[in-house]
């Protein structure tokens, strides 16, 4: 299966049929990461098939490079983009809509990538699949090899949310704690692949993880009558959801089935600012540690860093950060507003918009991208709720329970 890549950084194109990472031009230079973000990000180049031009819905799939063969067995996508009502009437949107990719499979957006990196593998039969993970892209991939039959290799930080982990081994993944964050995890995971073989699938490392991940967007296209939204609220850690997100917008573009990109709005914990420095400060920003509550965002080094702030430009966007405690507020809000129980990561989005709404006319489609699900992190959630302790069986303790926890019986 031939595939066209381009290079984000120096332009370059490369058709192959080979599995490619970075582009061989721009990566290892001296110096490289040392002064700013990775290079050599490769793209993979959409060309519009004729027969699914113009045909509307549209079909997510069609737009992929390689063909999808094992929907069923692993059924990615489709997730309801919910118009949340209670949240358009304390807000004034009332063309709000929250996407609920909490709902994937293995509870995350990650599972766009890994499917097409499933059959990636697939494709080139090759049996393993490593990658690094702070933990949701892990449990993803786990759960492809579970559907897939593929061997799973998972190096992850040990401080990693416990039930990601048991996830990934309930999935058969071989989970390797780390003593080092996310970035060390990163940087081993590329040595074993490199070692002995297979496919490597860290996001941003293997194009196919930008690619997989467009399909979101299409997806949101369909469920508002063949329209893009006018602004979408991201949350970003790697840049690698954004960068696809905006991929999927370009190439409903490019297929001439949309003809304008939305805006599109980066949201980043403080704590984990390296993409959203960048902006604001127009030059490239590694961080030396990183300390939110939002771990899923939690990235010194972003990996698709370079390509997440060419798409800022391209989509006339901007950067937002949001504190643990706009976060967590966040996070309750939704659960109790919306029915939407996801993780901090993912309210960090719906934080975004709320800090940066105000920029946006209340007449515009506006859809905040929910990515990851909240039973995964309960220890997160245990701080925002308390649970009652239970009372005697009878209805007098009944109501001293809920005038004392909830105010009124
Ligand atoms: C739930 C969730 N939301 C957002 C992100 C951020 O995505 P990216 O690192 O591609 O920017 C992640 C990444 O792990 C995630 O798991």
């Amino acid at each position: 299966m031939t595939v066209t890549y381009t290079c984000s950084s120096c332009g370059r194109t490369i058709t192959t049929d080979e599995v490619v990472y970075r582009c061989p031009d721009c990566t290892g230079q001296a110096g490289e990461a040392a002064h700013g973000f990775q290079r050599g990000n490769l793209s993979v180049e959409y060309k519009p098939a004729r027969r699914f031009v113009r045909v509307k819905p549209a079909d997510p799939h069609a737009f992929l490079p390689i063909p999808i063969k094992n929907a069923a067995a692993y059924p990615v996508g489709n997730t309801p983009l919910i118009a949340p009502h209670r949240l358009r009437e304390k807000t004034g949107y009332h063309n709000l809509f929250l996407k609920l990719d909490s709902l994937n499979p293995s509870g995350s957006l990650k599972d766009r990538a890994s499917l097409l990196v499933a059959e990636q593998a697939r494709a080139h039969s090759v049996n393993t699949v490593t990658l690094a993970s702070t933990g949701n892209a892990g449990a993803s991939m786990a759960c492809a090899g579970a559907a897939y039959g593929l061997r799973v290799v998972l190096f992850v930080p040990g401080a990693a949310p416990r039930a990601k982990l048991l996830q990934s081994l309930m999935y058969g993944a071989r989970v390797v704690p780390i003593q080092g964050t996310y970035d060390d995890a990163f940087g081993l995971s590329i040595q074993y692949t490199s070692a002995f073989g297979g496919i490597n699938r860290n996001t941003g490392f293997n194009p196919f993880t930008v690619e997989g991940k467009k399909t979101v967007s299409i997806e949101m296209y369909n469920q508002l009558g063949c329209r893009v939204p006018d602004v979408v609220y991201i949350p970003v850690g790697d840049g690698v959801i954004i960068s696809g997100a905006c991929k999927g917008f370009a190439d409903l573009v490019k297929a001439g089935l949309s003809d304008k990109m939305p805006v599109v709005v980066a949201v980043q914990a403080e704590g984990s600012n390296a993409i959203a420095r960048s902006w604001k400060e127009k030059r490239e920003v590694i961080l030396s540690g990183t300390s939110t509550i939002a771990d899923s965002l939690s990235v010194s080094s972003p990996a698709c860093g370079g390509m997440a702030l060419e798409w800022l430009r391209r989509t006339r966007g901007r950067a937002v950060e949001v504190s643990d405690a706009e976060i967590s507020a966040a996070q309750a809000e939704l659960g109790r507003d919306a029915g939407a129980f996801v993780e901090p990561s993912s309210a960090a989005a719906w934080a975004g918009f709320l800090k940066d709404g105000g920029n946006v006319d209340k007449s515009a489609s506006v859809a905040v991208l929910l990515t990851g699900t909240g039973f995964k992190d309960t220890s997160a959630a245990e701080k925002l709720v308390s649970m009652p302790q239970p009372c005697p069986v009878d209805l007098d303790h009944a109501q001293e329970l809920l005038k004392s926890y909830y105010g009124s019986a």
